[in-house]
């Protein structure tokens, strides 16, 4: 078990194009590290940097303490499982397991056995010991993999979507696996996903990565909570945060429904900006009936005509369709493309209470609480809150 330092870590493929650029990044002993953004963004050409399998461009790269950008992947000791694990279909669940030991000719049959019981007592596997990989679940075979890399007592285990091409609800369940063993285990893991409720659920923190620059490295509740740029607050959340446009009107912000007085703090940072993009989460708003008296004060009110409504049984989402002005429009179809966003069209979702009557094509009254709301410069997408000093 070891830490990971990268300082600095420069990626050019042949082109010249910096598909990794200027990354620094330390993560803990026993830590799990989630890497996330979306396709392109240079999070596979990362991991395979840290596994020896490409070579860095420039900076530096310590596992526990030595700089091994010189050193071959195997004298770097690290497991990486990928996302098309490949187990040899001729060995038995066993076997497949017993295979980097016994490849490494370091081991008498007794030890080999002994890590070989040790994994699939963990990765609960010993009844299947005998089978052949065909006639396993998904699941199973996700966990022979990982056994395959847990008898090598790695320094760290790296994972490059590993679930991706398993099914949601065996995705869901392989996301609690991977990460209860991970805690029992305690190794050091670099896990690397496009996905991210998956990154939200797994990590103890998360770098997020757009076109190979970080962007922010936090704890999944920092990420969700206190996003520095409109990148990272627009691809963290699911649905998305809602953008809207605020125009600075003396000591008010005009919203597209209402105006809201601006808090000291953010008057203070302003400068000469006129206008900004306001982030309000889904379930900031709600249906204005069931709203409390005591916090209205707290936002605005004002009439939407509802689009759909979603009802899951837990919760109910309603889409509300708006057409940006002009002004913002451009940063946010960029916005858009850049998270991969799935929407075709400009719309407001809001997370409604599930007691809410509201109803496809009417036109109801909703509530916006303000106090969590987010400000963003559009030119440059900062959050106006990493103004304000600490
Ligand atoms: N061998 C290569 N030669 C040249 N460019 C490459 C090579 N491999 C990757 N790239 C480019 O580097 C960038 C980062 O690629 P990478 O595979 O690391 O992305 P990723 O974040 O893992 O994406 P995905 O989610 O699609 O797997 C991309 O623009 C890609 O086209
Ligand atoms: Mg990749």
């Amino acid at each position: 078990m070891a830490t990971i330092e990268m300082n600095n870590i420069v990626k050019q493929y042949g082109d010249g194009f910096p598909a990794v650029n200027d990354i620094s990044l330390d993560i803990a002993d026993g830590e799990l590290m989630i890497l996330v953004g979306p396709s392109g963004c240079g999070k596979s050409t990362l991991l395979r940097m840290i596994v020896g399998l490409e070579d860095i461009t420039s900076g530096d790269m310590v596992i526990g303490g030595t700089r091994v950008n010189d050193l071959a992947p195997r004298d770097r000791n690290l497991a990486m499982v990928f996302q098309n694990y490949a187990l040899y279909p001729h060995l038995t669940v066993y076997e497949n397991i017993a295979f980097p030991l016994r490849l490494s000719k370091e081991f008498s049959n007794d030890e080999i056995d002994r890590k070989v019981r040790e994994a699939s007592a963990t990765l609960e596997l010993d009844e299947h010991l005998s089978r052949k990989p065909a006639n396993l679940s998904g699941g199973q075979r996700q966990r022979v993999a990982m056994g395959r890399a847990i008898v090598r007592d790695a320094q760290a285990f790296l994972f490059d979507e590993p679930l991706s091409n398993l099914d949601a609800k065996l995705r869901g369940q392989m996301r609690t696996e991977i990460s209860r063993l991970q805690k029992k285990l305690g190794v050091t893991t670099v896990y690397v996903t496009h996905d991210q409720t998956e990154a939200m659920t797994l990590g103890d923190r998360v770098a997020v990565l757009k076109k190979g620059i970080l962007q922010q490295v936090a704890t999944p509740r920092e990420l969700y909570e206190h996003p520095v740029n409109l990148f990272v607050a627009g691809f963290i959340g699911s649905p998305p945060m809602n953008m809207l446009p605020a125009k600075v009107n003396g000591d008010r912000l005009e919203l597209p429904f209402g105006s809201v007085p601006m808090t000291s703090e953010v008057k203070a940072v302003l400068g000469d900006t006129e206008l900004l993009i306001a982030g309000v989460r889904p379930e900031h708003f709600e249906d204005a009936s069931l709203v409390d008296e005591a916090i209205k004060p707290h936002g605005v009110e004002f009439d939407a005509d509802v689009d759909v409504v979603e009802w899951l049984g837990n919760e109910q989402y309603a889409y509300i369709p708006f057409e940006p002005p002009p002004e913002i429009a451009g940063q946010l179809a960029d916005l858009q493309a850049e998270t991969d966003s799935e929407s075709l069209r400009t719309q407001i979702v809001v997370a409604l209470d599930t007691a809410s009557r509201i109803r496809d094509g009417e036109s109801t009254r909703l509530f916006m609480d303000t106090r969590k709301m987010h400000l963003f410069v559009p030119e440059t997408g900062e959050n106006l809150a990493a103004r304000v000093p600490a």
